[in-house]
């Protein structure tokens, strides 16, 4: 499927990969992670394997953004559950003094964002959202969660118009990491309205 962006004057292609032509390419994908973020080197060095290891996740779904032959973005996520790093973390947090009452209640069913990233030349023109939106359509999923840098970043915003609300904020998954929000969203998502805690 593809998409011609205002302003662009090149169309992106959005493409589904499974779990094995996403590991196909996941130099490909770290890369763009490296560009978007600008980590420290430490915190590359294991990236290849986190997103290995995502891959073989329930209902793990990726969408990669090309402008012809470049990776200009990409977006995954699966059905989080107990065992999984970030879940445990999360749910442990939530069900602590960190989070609102009945937080927990947010992963009991639930999509995992786990990464979504743009090239720089290629930002603030839609491809983040559009990435975001098509990981989360048709999804079985009651709600989506995900966490991101406890900043007003352009990251926050896009979350928040697509109807993500704070679950923690000032969470640090450890010492060294700076401080995260954990956001959720009842599914589907809903562009420009506000989340609502998710019904029973
Ligand atoms: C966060 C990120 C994924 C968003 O992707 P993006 O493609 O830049 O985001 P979008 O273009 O969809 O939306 C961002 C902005 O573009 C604007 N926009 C959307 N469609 C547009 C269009 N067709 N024309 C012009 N502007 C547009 C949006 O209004 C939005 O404005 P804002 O920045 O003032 O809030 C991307 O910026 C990124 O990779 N950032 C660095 C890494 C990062 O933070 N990743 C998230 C980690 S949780």
């Amino acid at each position: 499927m593809s998409l011609r962006l205002a302003g662009m004057g090149q169309t992106i292609t959005f493409t589904e990969l499974d779990p094995l032509a996403f590991t196909a390419a996941l130099d490909g994908f770290v890369a763009v992670y490296a560009a978007a973020m600008n980590p420290p080197a430490r915190q590359l060095a294991g990236r290849e394997a986190i997103l290995e290891r995502h891959a073989t996740y329930p209902r793990f779904r990726a969408l990669a953004a090309l402008s012809g032959e470049e990776l200009a973005g990409f977006c995954y996520g699966f059905h989080g559950a107990p065992g999984q790093w970030w879940h445990d973390m999360v749910a442990a947090a939530l069900s602590g003094l960190g989070g609102p009452p009945g937080a927990s209640r947010w992963l009991a069913n639930s999509l995992e964002i786990a990464e979504l990233h743009v090239l720089p030349s290629y930002q603030g023109r839609g491809i983040g959202r559009e990435l975001l939106f098509r990981v989360a359509a048709g999804r079985p999923e009651r709600t989506a969660v995900l966490s991101t840098q406890d900043t007003e970043s352009r990251a926050r915003r896009l979350y928040r118009r697509a109807g993500f609300t704070d679950l923690l904020t000032g969470y640090r998954f450890s010492g060294g990491e700076p401080p995260y929000a954990v956001m959720g969203a009842e599914l589907p998502l809903r562009d420009g309205t506000s989340s609502q805690s998710p019904s029973s």
